[in-house]
């Protein structure tokens, strides 16, 4: 449904409820999403951002109701990825005299996804383009989250339209964070700043602090995805300030496979050594989790605590694409320790420690094994490994 967010701004978007998978089958989306597109219409017709391909069609019809698509003037992509940039093709075949506004990496991306000779015009950080009573500003954000990413500030109704920066994998029946449940709202925000921008947490808080330091007055913050922040916008930013800042809290995560159930028992002796010392902690069997709402709980803890059976003189195969999110992800200020049982040569937990160490998550105690299953000796060790990264995180 068509909505104006304020005189002459319109979210032209498309909610999808049903996406429960992102990026191909990468990034869980439990809740849905949203692709939000705005049109606003000054003395020029301006489109900022389109959708995904498959929902084209539902974004020319919002905006056929709020005006021919064969008036718009300029299109801003703020950014490539086809959940934004997909609908374009269909935008260009209505106004194919249209301005494709991008940012400097933007005009490859863009090209490089759709070949169409579009009239393009490629923006920097503080360039202009008057559209009649209002302007349209642009601040580019490489890799928040793409190098091609750009914010789009609209003068005159103060609104920032920051693409994939504060957006959230939520479909919803209202439009604004004041309508909405708050904390699926930040559940959902966290997780998409977990999974999608850690890694660039240090480039997050020099834009943040480039763009406050613009003194743009902010009324609206409209991203790419999700809810539209009306209601005090600026609680998102102050939230991405601290998730940047990586400051986790004294809390740890257990993340294990298991076979028989042997890593699974140190797994659960490690917990009791946490608790033992006043430490919450969260425990997730690999195998039957999901990833990404196991990278949410991990981006608030302070230790993380690994474990494998050794399984053909490595990891079970299972544990393996969430060391592979740890080296992406580049979590900061974390310490950890690893454990396993094996039968016969046992390598898993010095895999796990070198992993870390790569990954910069410094084992803080020596990782424990056990050869078949534990014994109450090696459930003993578990529970001073707790314990020991308990003191740690503490410390
Ligand atoms: Fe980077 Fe929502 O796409």
């Amino acid at each position: 449904m068509v909505t104006e967010l304020m005189k002459g701004v319109y979210w032209v978007g498309v909610v999808d409820w049903a996406i429960r998978k992102f990026h191909g089958q990468e990034l869980s989306t439990h809740r849905g999403s949203s692709y939000n597109a705005y049109l606003i219409t000054d003395e020029k017709t301006v489109l900022v951002d389109t959708v995904w391909g498959p929902f084209q069609d539902q974004l020319i019809e919002n905006i056929r109701e709020v005006v021919d698509p064969a008036k718009i003037d300029i299109v801003v992509a703020n950014h490539a990825e086809v959940d934004h940039s997909g609908g374009l093709p269909a935008v260009m075949r209505q106004a194919p005299n249209a301005t494709v506004v991008v940012s400097q990496r933007g005009k490859e991306s863009v090209e490089g996804h759709f070949h169409q000779p579009w009239d393009f015009k490629a923006v920097k950080t503080g360039d202009k383009i008057n559209i009649g009573k209002n302007d349209l500003v642009f601040v580019e954000a490489p890799m928040l989250h793409w190098p091609d990413s750009m914010f789009t500030y609209l003068t005159g109704k103060n609104i920032l339209m920051p693409n994939d920066a504060f957006g959230q994998h939520y479909a919803t029946a209202f439009l604004f964070n004041d309508q909405v449940n708050q904390e699926e709202l930040y559940a959902e925000a966290l997780k998409y700043y977990a999974n999608i921008l850690t890694p660039f947490s240090g480039l997050v808080l020099k834009k943040i602090e480039e763009v406050l330091s613009l003194n743009l007055a902010v009324d609206m913050i409209a991203p790419s995805h999700g809810i539209i922040w009306r209601k005090d916008p600026l609680q998102i930013v102050k939230k991405y300030q601290q998730w940047a800042a990586q400051e986790p809290e004294n809390s740890a995560v257990i993340l294990y496979d298991t076979m028989w159930d042997g890593t699974r028992l140190m797994a659960e002796a490690i917990g009791q050594g946490l608790a033992a010392k006043g430490v919450p902690y969260k425990a997730f069997h690999m195998a039957v989790s999901d990833r990404n709402d196991v990278i949410t709980e991990v981006v608030k803890a302070k230790a993380l605590i690994v474990g494998s059976p050794t399984f053909n003189q490595g990891v079970l195969p299972t544990i393996t694409p969430i060391l592979e999110d740890l080296k992406g992800l580049k979590f900061q200020n974390k310490i950890g320790a690893a454990f396993g049982s094996y039968g016969w040569s046992g390598e898993a937990v010095k895999i796990i420690e070198e992993h870390l160490n790569r990954c910069k998550i410094q084992p803080v105690a020596e990782g424990t094994r056990a050869k078949w299953q534990p014994k109450s000796d090696d459930l003993a060790r578990c529970k001073e490994l707790g314990q020991k990264v308990a003191q740690a995180i503490n410390a």
